[in-house]
């Protein structure tokens, strides 16, 4: 997971060289986060600044020319580099100035490709950029929704996760375009893509079809949202909470989106922290927030009215994406058995590094490394989970046991409430739990938090209860379980938990 960052002025007249040193400062004030590649698009009007027959358009809005998008591996500034020696060889102008511009940026520390221009961000829906998209995190169903976007003759042209994201966009809006629904709005569009992936992500769109505009969406990536208004003297240099700002009106302002707040706090101290689920539309000036409720997709309440006409167009990818999902295996449960070396690869991919000049391998797991400490130090390890899940932990014991020196102790959850289990505030409390929603589970998260203990998830779940309510953890990216999830009807009855048969 490394850095994602994007710049959109409003109503105020901004150089190309000046957008481009604002996404570059951006990437900047992220490197520290590590990365092995990165990227930005920014918009390009050469038929109208070259040929000086053109007449500059009354708006820029009515344009919809494809935008520029320059990516290289290694560091920073060998991007900014090869930005500069781009815009020389193609005689970008930039001194061109743009009352308002969406540009966006990232930092890449490969999970799925090796570092290369190809693999780094913003990846595209294809030749044109209709859709661009930076992304953090990873997206564990990629594979299936690949395979369902080549058959509609997608082709791919990076290794990534993250490349079936636009290319789903161009995909939706095609669809509600040939349905007639020109109207699609920007964030309907994003709506029906996220309904589709599965993983970890921070997410921002940007897109031909609407210039000027800016999606920004997330769920377990972090990310945040500054806002600048720029005839505000009066600066109360605290987070804001005031809808006034998220308000369109023709006040000139400058909108960041970054995974940190490192990245926005020289430009303005006024920064709303996006939530899991959230949809934010940069959209003339002003700042709208839909939310999903579920995380499985399902629209909430508020917004089940406007996104429908794009739901339907997604309903023959759906039955596609459930067909190939169980590939040449008779059940799930027996896809899910063959899977496992690539579920375990995936697991452990971006968080293998290896170390220096002795070539040693270290296991990096970014959801626990500023707990490490604490951990070390607790009287005991007290693993807490149900059926397979406990059964994981138990494997588990030994290894973890030798090499932490700390004792490790197995739970079953509903056993720990039925018994009232002792447990101390020294103690490190693991809650395993593929969906993070298993309920013996979390009744004993619960339990567990009021004794004070330190609690650790390990989920696949981004986004789930107990992914939430832990203090720290790790998401382990195995992809869905439906071959274990089919077999629950038969044992989710009151507090009969699996593990119970030892
Ligand atoms: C990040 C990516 C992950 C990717 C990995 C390697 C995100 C969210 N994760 O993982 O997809 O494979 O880099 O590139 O983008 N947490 C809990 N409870 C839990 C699980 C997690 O509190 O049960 C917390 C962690 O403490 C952490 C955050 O959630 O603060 C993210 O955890 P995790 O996804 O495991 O972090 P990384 O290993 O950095
Ligand atoms: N999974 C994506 C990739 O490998 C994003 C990695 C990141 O978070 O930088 O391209
Ligand atoms: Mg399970």
């Amino acid at each position: 997971m490394c850095g994602i960052f994007a710049y959109l002025n409003y109503n105020v007249n901004r150089e190309r060289r000046y957008i481009l040193q604002v996404l570059f400062n951006g990437l900047r004030r992220l490197e520290y986060r590590g990365y092995d590649s990165a990227g930005i698009s920014i918009d390009d009007y050469f038929s109208v600044s070259r040929n000086p027959n053109t007449p500059q358009p009354s708006s820029i809005n009515s344009l919809s020319s494809s935008p520029l998008v320059f990516r290289q591996e290694g560091n920073i500034e060998s991007l900014v580099k090869s930005v500069y020696q781009e815009v020389a060889a193609t005689e970008l102008n930039l001194e061109e100035s743009f009352t308002t511009h969406a540009g966006i940026a990232h930092t890449r520390w490969a999970t799925h490709g090796v570092p290369a221009p190809r693999n780094s961000h913003p990846q595209t829906s294809g030749s044109g950029n209709d859709f661009l998209v930076v992304h953090n995190g990873v997206i564990t169903n990629y594979e299936v929704l690949k395979e369902t976007l080549v058959r509609h003759g997608f082709t791919f042209e990076s290794e990534t996760d993250t490349e079936v994201i636009p290319k789903l966009a161009k995909f939706v809006f095609d669809k509600a375009n040939e349905e007639g629904d020109q109207t699609v709005a920007f964030n309907q569009v994003v709506l029906e893509v996220m309904r589709h992936l599965e993983g970890a992500y921070a997410l921002i769109f940007k897109s031909r079809h609407y210039p000027n505009e800016l999606i920004a969406c997330k769920r377990g990536s972090p990310l945040l949202l500054g806002v600048k208004e720029l005839n505000d003297d009066v600066c109360n240099g605290s987070a804001f909470h005031d809808a006034k700002f998220l308000s369109k009106n023709g006040n000139p302002k400058e909108l960041f989106l970054s995974s940190d707040a490192n990245a926005i706090i020289e430009h303005t101290k006024k920064v709303l922290v996006i939530e899991d689920g959230e949809v934010v539309h940069l959209k003339e000036g002003g700042v709208s927030i839909l939310k999903f409720n579920n995380d499985k997709g399902r629209n909430g309440d508020s917004l089940s009215a406007r996104p429908a006409s794009v739901q339907r167009a997604l309903s023959i990818l759906e039955m596609e994406v459930e067909q190939i999902n169980k590939g040449k295996y008779k059940h799930y449960m027996q896809k899910e058995i063959h899977e496992q070396p690539e579920s375990l690869t995936t697991t452990m991919r971006g968080r293998l590094l290896r170390g220096g000049s002795c070539k040693a391998k270290t296991v990096l797991l970014g959801g626990l490394k500023d707990h490490l400490k604490t951990i070390r130090r607790s009287r005991r390890i007290v693993f807490i989970g149900c059926g397979t899940s406990y059964n994981a932990a138990l494997a588990a014991r030994p290894i973890l046991e030798e090499l932490s020196g700390v004792p490790v102790t197995m739970e079953i959850a509903s056993d720990l409430l039925d018994r009232q289990g002792p447990i101390y505030r020294e103690d490190t409390a693991v809650f395993v739990s593929q969906s993070g929603e298993t309920a013996d589970t979390l009744l004993a998260l619960e339990y567990t938090l009021e004794n004070g203990a330190l609690c650790v998830g390990i989920t696949n779940t981004v986004g789930s209860v107990i992914a939430r309510n832990t203090h720290c953890g790790v998401h382990i990216n195995a992809g869905c379980e439906i071959g274990v999830a089919s077999t629950k009807s038969n044992s989710c009855d009151g507090h009969v938990s699996f593990g119970n048969w030892r």
